[in-house]
């Protein structure tokens, strides 16, 4: 029996950020952006979104289209987290209107807990087949001002419905995997913003993708050859190209430029207009992917590399179903990234600066959003939630 993706959905918040007018502030050449990290936008999310409101949306359409009767589990993946306690996933599955028959979690591994979420949905479903399970990767990300990372922020999040017999893409059971503690991405629970050793995390990434294809061969993974496409966390799209060219240097392949470009640049499409999403970076990579692929990309291998700072590694592989094009959400999220609202400096730095109350006391937000939820307020130290007219 085949275990993987059914259908694959994200959203991102309406506010974007071209990269130009940070460049312009900064007085930094705007190619370095474009080019050097290869970041043309990055999405901001409005003083009434959160990492639940955009959960919620990216689920929605999936929520409306299958029937939701055999889901048993809802497992969120994040590491901006809005609760030391409370699962995010419980807000997102009381939004959507889920069954009460549900186990509901938030999980955390910087950038990598999607992958385990994943994971854990193949295996539920492996155990029960009839059962679905709901996988959605939401973050804001968010450094400092003025820092090296500042550049690198974005937001969004990605729902994935996993069964079996998917209709998009198998998961295939062996993976490979690499932990190492290491301090090159972190966020204390005092802080808002990530703390990051850059240029030492961008190492520490691409030992730990030596270190987790190697795994992977270990445990009788598929040989180089195999894969036709390639689909890694993308904290900014040229590590993406940085890792891939390493990679095929372990591999010993030489490829031509254009070749190398065709395995992977339909991966970074959208994220280079999204910027990072830290856990759903990666799965809009693969939305991406499959939404910009020219060829059919029936019964081909896609390799993935999930990357979470701190750190833990894993190398996978996914199969393309045939006919999958028929269920994919291509005009959808094209639409959702045109509609976005362009920002100029000072509104970024409303939204940046948006407070976050700590006081209990009663806190309405304004109506920004034009998704589909608002965190309306925060109010004696509880988050209300609505659904607008969108
Ligand atoms: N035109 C074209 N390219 C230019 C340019 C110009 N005018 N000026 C500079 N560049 C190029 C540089 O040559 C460099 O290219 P190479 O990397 O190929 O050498 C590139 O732009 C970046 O410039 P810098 O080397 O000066 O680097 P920076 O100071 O801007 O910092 C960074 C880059 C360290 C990655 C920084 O963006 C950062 O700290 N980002 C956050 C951390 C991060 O994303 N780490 C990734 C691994 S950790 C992870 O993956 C988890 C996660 O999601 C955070």
């Amino acid at each position: 029996m085949k275990v993987g993706i059914e259908d694959i959905c994200f959203y991102t918040a309406n506010y974007v950020l071209d990269m130009a007018v940070l460049a312009d502030v900064h007085g930094i050449e705007v190619e370095k952006f474009y080019q050097g990290i290869g970041q043309v936008e990055m999405s901001m999310a409005a003083p009434d979104e959160d990492i639940v409101t955009l959960a919620a949306a990216a689920a929605k359409p999936i929520v409306e289209n299958h029937d939701m009767s055999q889901l048993r589990t809802v497992l969120v993946a994040t590491e901006s987290g809005i609760d030391q306690s409370k699962s995010a996933g419980v807000y997102v599955h009381n939004l959507l209107g889920l069954p009460s028959h549900c186990r509901v979690l938030e999980m955390k591994q910087a950038c990598y807990s999607a992958t385990s979420a994943l994971q854990m949905a193949c295996s539920l479903v492996a155990r029960q087949p009839e059962q679905k399970v709901l996988v959605i990767a939401t973050d804001i990300a968010r450094y400092d001002l003025n820092s090296s990372g500042e550049p690198t922020q974005g937001c969004g999040a990605v729902a994935m419905l996993v069964g079996a017999n998917p209709k998009l893409l198998e998961i295939e059971p062996v993976s490979g995997l690499f932990c190492e503690d290491v301090m090159d991405f972190w966020r204390p629970n005092y802080r808002s913003t990530a703390l990051v050793d850059g240029k030492y995390s961008t190492k520490v990434y691409l030992r730990s993708l030596k270190q987790a294809w190697q795994d992977y061969q270990e445990q009788g993974g598929h040989s180089a050859d195999t894969f036709s496409y390639f689909c890694y966390h993308q904290p900014f799209t040229r590590m993406a190209q940085k890792a891939h060219t390493h990679w095929l240097k372990q591999v010993k392949k030489e490829l031509s430029a254009e070749a190398i470009e065709q395995q992977l640049e339909p991966s970074l499409v959208y994220n280079r207009r999204i910027g990072n999403s830290y856990t759903a970076s990666m799965y809009i990579g693969l939305a991406s992917l499959l939404d910009n692929t020219q060829e059919n990309l029936d019964n081909k291998r896609i390799g993935l590399f999930s990357y979470g700072s701190g750190c833990v590694a894993e190398w996978f592989a996914a199969k393309v179903q045939p006919g999958y094009r028929e269920y994919l959400r291509t005009a959808y999220h094209q639409q959702l990234l045109e509609s976005r609202t362009a920002i100029d400096y000072p509104t970024y730095r409303r939204l940046y600066e948006f407070p976050n109350p700590t006081d209990g006391g009663d806190h309405q937000n304004p109506h920004e959003t034009t998704g589909p939820f608002r965190l309306s307020a925060i109010s004696q130290h509880k988050r209300l939630y609505e659904k607008t007219s969108s």
